[in-house]
């Protein structure tokens, strides 16, 4: 059994185990990749404050994410094809996700379906939403959600069209792939994987094959998705689809104080500031440059998360320090589901929770409720100053 330290051990492994296609389909940014790239080395300019002499005993993480219960204020994000990067693995992910009490969210684009999920866990699970010009599907993905019960809905909004990202194209990135010869011997290196897969039905898009229509056969899949998601999405629509789902609601995507104060005016439960893991706008800043002008134009009104960028419970702890309620990882527990299935997904977790808890305790905190602006050093010109 490999020694797992860090994030970084599960993602070697990831990439060992992994076929090629879905590991960089996970481990890329759109275009050039500056986006991506900041989304992590911004984190880094942030510092720590150490202080001594202060007790440490009976350290907490708990807290709350729109009002409810976490063992840590992490939860996963939705990641479409995560089934493709272990056999099963949205199920086990969101297995291992409430067995260490953080939430799980499923994508729409997700390859175990939202009652395979619910059929596999007991506690609630949130769903994200991609918003699709088809109004009958729509509603019925939203109404599967309420069935399954989900307990939030993550509607993004930063996907209307979709960013390149040039090593899906060359790698002609399919769920299930196409048995090219170039693929044929990456997964003869991949056995487990290979096996693993044999061993399941769920090999394509779980929510949209066979619910809608004219998508019975995966291959039309990708052309579907193309022409489905709404380029007209505005925040009538939003405020619409808000109705239809009646409960709590997290507007995913949001990385301008202006669209944080339309969110916050169309009314939700927490906005997460996000650039889809550098997935989408390249060249846009990182989401924790982001974070401070954003809390300065919501905080008061409206929860606020963050993703993008997060590989270790010290970039949580700036986050939360900072003024997030809570974060998001993507990668971090792919590299761990990728290395290891769901052992992997608690592996990631159990990392993330020691590095926030021993890293707390040497900022002279017990509990991260307590952690605050006065525990960071956050460079003068970090939010930057740019000419509009
Ligand atoms: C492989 C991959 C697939 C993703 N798929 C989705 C998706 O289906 N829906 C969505 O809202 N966000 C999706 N995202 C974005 C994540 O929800 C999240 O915003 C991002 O991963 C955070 O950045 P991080 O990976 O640096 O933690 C995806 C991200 C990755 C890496």
């Amino acid at each position: 059994m490999p020694v797992i330290t860090c994030i970084d051990d599960l993602k070697r492994l990831h990439r060992k185990r992994t076929p090629k296609m879905f590991y960089d389909y996970c481990e890329s940014g759109s275009w050039t990749e500056q986006t991506f790239r900041e989304n992590t080395s911004d984190f880094q300019k942030i510092r720590l404050k150490q202080r001594v002499a202060v007790d440490m005993t009976n350290r907490t993480l708990e807290t709350e994410m729109i009002g409810q219960k976490v063992a840590m204020p992490v939860a996963l994000a939705p990641v479409g094809l995560t089934g493709m990067q272990r056999a099963d693995g949205e199920i086990k992910a969101a297995k291992a996700a409430e067995k260490f009490g953080v939430p799980f969210t499923l994508s729409t684009m997700s390859i175990c379906s939202i009652e395979d999920v619910a059929e596999h866990t007991s506690a609630p699970f949130w769903f994200q939403l991609y918003t699709m010009k088809d109004q009958d599907y729509l509603r019925r993905l939203i109404e599967r959600a309420k069935a399954a019960k989900c307990s939030a809905l993550v509607i993004t909004l930063d996907l209307q069209i979709l960013g390149q990202r040039h090593m899906d194209l060359k790698n002609g990135l399919s769920a299930p792939p196409k048995l090219t010869p170039k693929v044929l011997a990456d997964l003869a290196t991949k056995w487990t994987w290979g096996l693993e897969m044999l061993g399941t039905k769920r090999r394509s898009f779980g929510n949209i094959v066979g619910h809608a229509k004219g998508v019975t056969d995966p291959s039309s899949l990708f052309s579907w998705t193309a022409e489905q998601f709404d380029p007209q999405l505005d925040w009538g629509k939003i405020e619409e689809i808000k109705k239809m789902w009646g409960g709590k609601v997290i507007l995913k995507g949001v990385l301008d104080p202006e669209d944080a104060k339309m969110a916050a005016k169309v009314g939700c439960d927490a906005i997460l500031v996000s650039n889809h893991g550098g997935r989408q706008l390249d060249g846009a800043l990182s989401s924790i440059r982001m974070l401070d002008p954003i809390l300065d134009a919501v905080g008061d009104e409206v929860e606020v998360h963050l993703d993008s960028g997060i590989r270790s419970g010290q970039d949580v702890l700036k986050a939360v320090s900072m003024g997030a309620k809570g974060t998001f990882i993507g990668r971090a527990f792919v590299h761990g589901l990728g290395a290891m299935g769901e052992e992997g997904v608690t592996r990631a977790l159990e990392v993330i929770a020691k590095e926030m808890d021993i890293s707390m305790a040497l900022c002279g905190k017990r509990d991260i409720k307590d952690m605050g602006r006065g525990d960071l050093l956050i460079p003068e010109d970090f939010s930057g100053r740019w000419k509009d």
